[in-house]
């Protein structure tokens, strides 16, 4: 392979026996060779020059992930993915567009290249760049000990890949069979020409949760490819806290810094707050909220943040399974900020789908936008090789209005909009074998009626978006999900705006009134969108659009 202008090699390797190592060897014959350890993925890095010939051996250890970086303009490239050839055994920059069209993935939503994602992390816009950071194990599809993901964008929707930017501690890498645990999530904030990032290290014995420990950690970084080495800021929990003590979010509220952090008291699910003057010293308040529903072990990833004169938190209910039998729902709460703890007044489940959890918000430009991770509550995932297991929801705006928290796609989704497939109205709409299954429908009645509209088959697989007298809800059947109540908190529907994307629909009701995000995995590679209405004449329009992918540089 050509290293073109790219001035770093990074490889994640395991060795299959003693001894076992990665070989570099450029084409003017000159060789460099790095051991891997048999015992975890040695995060290995060789500086190549650029515009050079290199030949990488690898029989000797198990390679997970392998890109070059380095270059001068990172943001902009992104890392270039290298694949070992079937057949020659080679590592040649991977064929992107031939990985990025396939059914197995997203072709507008973020997932990683391949393997395990979770929880976004660090959202900010930073010199001219959204970044994304994310929960991340390179080396399979399953949650493992946690790395830092990366990704960067111009315009929200179009993104490359970056280095991988943090890695879980060496004693857990070093004792597999004993600890697990990693740089868990956190957040990101830009203050004073610099990035910076709040984390969690945690550290658990493998099998017993209930003796992980969980400490605050900082970095920063000037440029989002160098970070500083972190600081531990906070490395014990509050009294009468659980165990659970994780994912800080901080914000900063009429002048002063706040944190927020996951955790229960007393056996109910708590968001607590801290507060700081300097960004570094944190002194812990009290709960900002607790709740009082039962069977929640702890709020995780919680968010805090002041939107349209009221002040908003959200958290994800681990281990909670609420009366449709939906599991680990997220919720808000909505009210006013008083002596420093929310007055909540209303509140509403985030995501109506239950397949997006541990959302995270940021502030640009005066937008609260936030991104949530699309997750398998429900054990659906199809393992394929070289798939990746999980991925992104739409940026979505948030609002409050009327009580209620209210979010649509950013306006720049309208970027990927593609060739039309139908407008019309006053009518049913059968669209029965959408290539590519990757299409945008936006919806209009005049007033509730009732309707079911067929999104996915895939044999006897159905995804199906139904209003009746039960109210607005996603169903579905023949995947492990059916039976659950994936019901939408309003009480009639005006408008829908749609987002089919291969394994995942994104649905958004009366212009943002609810959200519901749920995975269907179809291997047919043909979309469909059948809307049947009890009053056709009720239809006042239907739009129906196929999304182009966010991965082939589209310039906006
Ligand atoms: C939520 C979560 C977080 C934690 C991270 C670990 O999905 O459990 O609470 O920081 O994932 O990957």
């Amino acid at each position: 392979m050509n290293t073109e202008r790219y001035t770093c090699l990074e490889i994640f390797a395991k060795a299959k026996a003693e001894g076992g190592k990665i070989s570099l060897v450029s084409g003017k014959g000159e060789k460099m060779e790095k051991e891997a350890s048999l015992v975890f993925y040695t995060w290995m890095k060789f500086s190549v020059e650029q515009n050079t010939e290199y030949e990488i051996e690898s029989d000797t250890c198990e390679v997970t992930l392998c890109y070059l970086s380095g270059n001068e303009d990172m943001l902009e490239t992104g890392v270039r993915y290298l694949e070992k050839e079937k057949g020659s055994g080679r590592y040649l920059p991977a064929r992107e567009e031939e990985h990025y069209n396939s059914s197995i993935r997203e072709t507008y939503h973020f997932a990683p290249w391949k393997n395990w994602m979770n929880d976004p992390n660090g959202l900010c816009y930073f010199k001219g760049y959204y970044h994304m950071f994310y929960q991340f194990n390179p080396h399979g599809q399953e949650w493992s000990n946690m790395y830092w993901g990366h990704a960067a964008s111009k315009d929200l929707v179009h993104w490359v890949h970056l280095p991988v930017a943090l890695a879980p501690q060496k004693e857990i890498m070093e004792k597999p069979g004993e600890l697990v645990g990693g740089a868990f999530s956190g957040c990101a904030v830009v203050e004073g020409g610099e990035a910076v990032f709040y984390l969690t290290r945690h550290i658990e014995p493998r099998g017993d949760s209930g003796r992980q420990t969980e400490s605050q950690w900082m970095m920063k970084s000037k440029d989002m490819i160098h970070f500083t080495e972190e600081k531990c800021l906070i490395e014990r929990k509050p009294k009468g806290a659980s165990f659970d003590f994780r994912d800080p979010k901080v914000e900063k509220i009429d002048g002063r810094w706040y944190m927020v952090l996951a955790s229960a008291i007393g056996g109910k699910g708590s968001i607590l707050l801290y507060e700081s003057e300097d960004m570094e010293h944190w002194t812990y308040l009290h709960p900002l909220l607790t709740e009082g529903s039962e069977g929640i072990r702890s709020f995780e990833c919680p968010d805090f943040m002041e939107l349209d004169g009221k002040y908003v938190a959200i958290g994800a209910w681990m281990d909670h399974r609420d009366d449709c039998g939906r599991f680990q729902m997220s919720r808000y709460y909505i009210g006013n900020w008083k002596e420093k703890k929310l007055e909540t007044e209303s509140s509403g489940w985030f995501d109506f789908g239950s397949n997006c959890y541990a959302m995270q918000s940021f502030v640009h430009e005066g937008r609260r936008i936030c991104i949530g991770w699309i997750s398998d509550f429900y054990g659906e995932h199809v393992e394929r090789e070289n798939g990746a297991y999980g991925s992104m929801t739409l940026p979505r705006q948030l609002h409050v209005r009327n009580h209620k928290l209210y979010m649509t796609p950013v306006e720049e989704v309208s970027l990927l909009k593609g060739k039309n497939l139908y407008h019309g109205k006053k009518e049913d709409v059968s669209l029965t074998s959408i290539e590519g299954n990757a299409y945008r429908a936006e919806i209009r009645f005049l007033e509730n009626t009732g309707f079911s509209i067929l999104l996915g088959k895939d044999g006897e697989k159905e995804i199906s978006l139904c209003n009746d007298e039960e109210g607005l809800r996603i169903v579905t059947k023949g995947v492990k999900s059916e039976g659950i109540n994936f019901r939408a908190e309003v009480k009639e529907v005006t408008a829908l705006e749609i987002y089919m994307d291969r394994r995942v629909a994104e649905v958004y009701v009366n212009e943002g009134e609810a959200a519901g995000t749920k995975l269907f995995y179809n291997s047919s590679g043909k979309g469909c969108f059948i809307l049947k209405a009890e009053q056709p004449e009720k239809i006042s329009e239907v739009e129906v659009s196929l999304m182009d992918g966010i991965w082939n540089g589209k310039e906006s």
